[in-house]
């Protein structure tokens, strides 16, 4: 199939890629390079140096592609600056999404899928949460996302215009930032191939849903069947590893000691956090493979190697 991936230059979008082309798709990758970059991009893929909010150029993009599937990954990802920059948040995130609706809509592409995220919950401590729950977002990126699912809904039924969104809970893996939801695995992995102390904000007992990339890009690839109706999913492992346990885990596979240092919790951190993958697992056929210490280990070796360099 022909498929266009937002963002395919950037961690997910990259990995997602690789894994579409693996299977025999034609890729086409739009990214302005701001957080993702030219290491990353597949070369079988073709690749469009543009940003989303550029109307003419993303259409020129659509009206050569003859896309069948739209992968929607490009975004602003970073929670803190939806917190400093709400108006820079939701035009990359609102806006941005809109002008590549309006080029599905105009080319009748067959399905789009959305990256979303588990910050449209908020602090729900129904841990693992369900796709029901309420959500009460507790920054402005949470905001965005929220919107955005919106507006796939309205698009579908007003244009029939098929959507996925999937929900992902923190994502890790290489070529993974400092900046996205699975911040810590960077942060820890890069500051023990350093040799550097770690910090952690609060007691450590605060727990995450970690899920390694590949995982993600296999529930994209699940999402983009007939079978799939449209709908929202998480995308998650449902299982709870504290932030004490990830970094001895890190500490482990770098064997170097190194001292930590507990610092006050940030205000805004949610303290539990797992989802519930159960609507995945039925629905998408789907469940993540990779276990956490695998994972881990082949992020960790991927960040020693780049320290090697
Ligand atoms: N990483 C996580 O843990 C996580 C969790 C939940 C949801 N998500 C979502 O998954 C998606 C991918 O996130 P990621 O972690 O790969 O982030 P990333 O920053 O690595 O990738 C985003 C890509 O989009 C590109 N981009 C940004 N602004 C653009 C613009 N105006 N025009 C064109 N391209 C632009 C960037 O250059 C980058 O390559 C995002 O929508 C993010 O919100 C990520």
């Amino acid at each position: 199939m022909n498929i266009l991936v937002t963002g395919g230059a950037g961690f997910i979008g990259s990995h997602l890629t690789d894994e579409l082309i693996l299977t025999g798709h034609h890729v086409t990758i739009v990214d302005n390079l701001s957080t993702g970059t030219m290491k990353n991009v597949n070369d079988q893929a073709e690749f469009h140096n543009i940003d989303i909010l550029d109307k003419e150029k993303l259409a020129a993009v659509f009206d050569q592609g003859h896309f069948d599937i739209v992968f929607h990954e490009a975004a602003q990802t970073m929670v803190p600056y939806s917190m400093d920059h709400p108006v820079e948040d939701a035009e990359l995130n609102i806006m941005g999404l809109l002008n590549v609706l309006e080029n599905c809509r105009r080319y009748h592409i067959k399905k789009v899928i959305f990256s979303s995220s588990a910050a449209v919950y908020g602090d729900n401590q129904k841990v693992p949460i369900k796709e029901s729950e309420p959500l009460k977002p507790m920054s402005f990126y949470g905001l965005t996302k929220i919107t955005a699912e919106r507006y796939l809904q309205l698009y579908y039924e007003n244009f029939n215009l098929p959507y996925v969104v999937l929900r992902y809970s923190n994502v890790y893996g290489e070529r993974q930032g400092s900046h996205g939801e699975g911040g810590v695995v960077f942060v820890f992995s890069k500051a023990l191939a350093q040799g550097k102390d770690l910090t952690i904000y609060g007691d450590g007992e605060q727990s995450r849903d970690f899920i390694y990339v590949k995982d993600i890009s296999q529930a994209n690839i699940a999402a983009m069947s007939e079978n799939v109706p449209c709908g929202i999913y998480n995308i998650s492992t449902k299982i709870e590893t504290t932030i004490n346990a990830l970094k001895e885990i890190l500490v482990y596979f770098a064997g170097t000691a190194v001292q930590t240092t507990y610092e006050d919790a940030r205000t805004g951190d949610i303290f539990r956090s797992a989802l519930d993958n159960s609507n995945a697992i039925e629905v998408l056929k789907w469940h993540p493979k990779t276990k956490l210490m695998p994972g881990l280990m082949a992020t960790y070796a991927y960040f020693q190697e780049e320290e090697s360099h």
